[in-house]
């Protein structure tokens, strides 16, 4: 694809080659990301961060992205206080936005939100997030995580075998995960979730028809073995109509330090888009697992930064002029991405 003022709101734009492009030019902001070097390359650049749901990750660090290369941030994160609630419309909000921005990112909590949004916009927007159906970017990060984990145990992401887990109907990171991973060849998908929350139709369909081999089960510890990587997730309870509605699924499939040890290979990697929700009735990710080696939960959410930086670079086309405008950092940085 051409990356050059692209719009990002699926992952279904994407071929091999695309994601490898983002990879590497991933890796090369490293130094960047890692507080070795800084650059100017945005300086004067401002993007529009618009986030009309709760987050913390992917606001934050798709801010912190675009501020490591250089650039301003201006945030607008509740509805009430956007003249969305007057009854303006996404066409209107895009027009005036986008007169103000460089680049936007927009989660929002409609199906489909972000690309009407898009479509108005004169920047290029990147979809944080649209409801239940997609989250690109986290897709991404996922990925880029899953293939450094592996690779660093000798594997690659083609034959791999991943456990997906929990709210798999409302979950737009498995949504967009899964549907990049399609790109891949011969993966094995063990789809484990209530009956009720099952991936969707089309996209079980979809992972067949290119080759993968699906399993849908409810029963966890059996669904846990033989794979390189399980992905947890939390019971999306804004999705459901009521609270009560989503208590009934929670705490139902949890991964612990006992439940890792009987059921997963040695060397499975443990994923989990965040937040888990740590309440003691849901805990679907436990503590006790904090200090795994194979946990990689602050990785994807370190790496998150690299890939949000690779995206904004590649759209707003400075990948060759990033070290132009570099230099040495001046603040004590040392130890902590050891
Ligand atoms: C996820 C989301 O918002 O879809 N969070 C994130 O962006 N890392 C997952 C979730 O909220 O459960």
């Amino acid at each position: 694809m051409e990356f050059r003022g692209a719009h990002i709101l699926s992952v279904q734009q994407f071929n091999r080659e695309d994601v490898d492009t983002i990879f590497s030019v991933a890796d090369s902001m490293e130094p960047y990301a890692h507080r070795l070097r800084m650059t100017k390359v945005l300086d004067g650049a401002i993007l529009g961060n618009m986030f009309f749901e709760p987050s913390t990750r992917t606001r934050v660090s798709f801010g912190c992205a675009f501020n490591l290369l250089g650039g301003e941030v201006r945030e607008t994160t509740d509805v009430k206080a956007s003249s969305i609630s007057k009854g303006e419309s996404l066409y209107d909000t895009a027009r005036v936005i986008s007169g103000y921005s460089d680049a936007i990112v927009m989660r929002h909590p409609q199906v489909g939100a972000v690309a009407e949004f898009a479509k108005a916009s004169r920047v290029p927007v990147i979809n944080g997030g649209d409801g239940s159906n997609e989250h690109p970017s986290q897709a991404l990060l996922d990925l880029y995580t899953i293939r450094k984990e592996l690779h660093s145990k000798g594997r690659g992401i083609d034959d791999m075998h991943i456990a997906m887990v929990g709210d798999l109907k409302h979950g737009r990171t498995v949504h967009s995960l899964s549907q990049l991973l399609m790109l891949y060849k011969n993966i094995k998908f063990t789809l484990i979730s209530p009956k009720e929350l099952r991936m969707p139709e089309d996209i079980v369909s979809n992972l067949r028809n290119a080759g993968n081999q699906v399993i849908e089960t409810e029963d966890m510890e059996k669904g846990l073995s033989d794979n390189d990587t399980v992905y947890l997730t939390r019971i999306q309870e804004e999705r459901f109509t009521t609270k009560l509605e989503a208590d009934i699924y929670r705490g139902r499939f949890r991964l612990n330090q006992a439940i890792y040890t009987r059921n997963c290979q040695p060397n499975t990697v443990i994923m989990h888009p965040l937040p888990r929700d740590s309440r003691a009735d849901a805990n679907e990710l436990d503590n006790d697992l904090n200090q795994h080696p194979n946990l990689a939960i602050f990785r994807q959410t370190d790496n998150g930064v690299l890939v949000r930086m690779a995206l904004f670079a590649l759209i707003l086309d400075v990948t060759e002029q990033i070290d132009d405008s570099s230099s040495k950092v001046n603040w004590y940085t040392e130890g902590r991405f050891e």
